[in-house]
């Protein structure tokens, strides 16, 4: 057994994460058509100026302008990643929005309570997560969770890659298959064996999760059939 399978998928992972952090942030921004789809994102969240949000997996922070940008100055917006590679340009990212806050944490096990500026703990005002159901292991569970987290009348909202159900493309879907083969972390050996039945097994998972939980407010797929997106207000 070499070194690196020793080690827990989740330790190789932030190992990765934080070595390649700046090309993923690259691919993060520059994508085509990723911008328009953070943009989404960020507005089926529907914010309002001085509300809080949480970003899950938040990376290099691709999505945290647009957070910022909709909060305001009064609001508050919190992206928690466990790779310390990727929060160090997103630190960078955000240096000029005072209202983003980093941590470092368990996003399967986040350690948010946003306190308002008497310093009184409240839920979060809504959550998103992108790129990021389809590496935990109970997928669901964390979606969950994450219900409990904003509460009742929170809102949610997931962007997700998986193989395209658009029979126009599905041929592509042994290119992609490759891809995620590819940049799999290393560490998820399960993932190994069969890289794209799992993520599209926990993005199902995680997207029904928001259904159960939710009244789906927006729905809707890009980049060929690729990519989800899918918010709710939690009932
Ligand atoms: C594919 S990247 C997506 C980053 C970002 N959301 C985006 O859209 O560009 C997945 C990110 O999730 C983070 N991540 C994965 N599992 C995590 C966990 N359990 N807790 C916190 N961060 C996690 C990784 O460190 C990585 O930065």
């Amino acid at each position: 057994m070499t070194a690196e399978q020793s080690r827990s998928p989740s330790s190789v992972a932030q190992s990765f994460y934080t070595r390649w952090a700046t090309l993923y942030d690259a691919l993060a921004r520059r994508a085509p058509g990723v911008g328009s789809v953070r943009t989404e994102a960020a507005d089926a969240l529907a914010l309002d100026p001085g509300e809080t949000v949480v970003e899950m997996g938040c990376g290099t922070g691709a999505n945290l302008p647009y957070l910022a940008e909709r909060v305001g100055p009064e609001g508050t917006v919190v992206g928690v990643d466990f790779s310390p590679g990727v929060l160090d340009v997103a630190r960078e990212r955000t240096r000029e929005f005072p209202q983003v806050h980093l941590v470092r944490a368990d996003a399967t096990r986040p350690p948010i309570r946003p306190t308002d500026a008497a310093g009184v703990p409240h839920d979060p005002d809504a959550l998103l997560a992108t790129f990021v159901s389809g590496m935990f292991d109970d997928s669901a569970a964390v979606v969950s969770s994450w219900a409990d987290l904003v509460g009742s009348g929170g809102r949610l909202c997931l962007v997700d890659l998986a193989e395209t159900t658009d029979p126009r493309w599905r041929p592509l879907n042994p290119v992609f298959r490759a891809l995620v083969r590819a940049t799999a972390p290393p560490g998820s050996r399960t993932m190994r064996a069969s890289p794209t039945k799992l993520l599209n097994r926990r993005l199902v998972a995680a997207h029904r999760a928001l259904e159960s939980r939710c009244r789906v407010t927006h729905e809707t797929t890009h980049a060929l059939g690729f990519a989800r997106v899918r918010a709710g207000v939690v009932e």
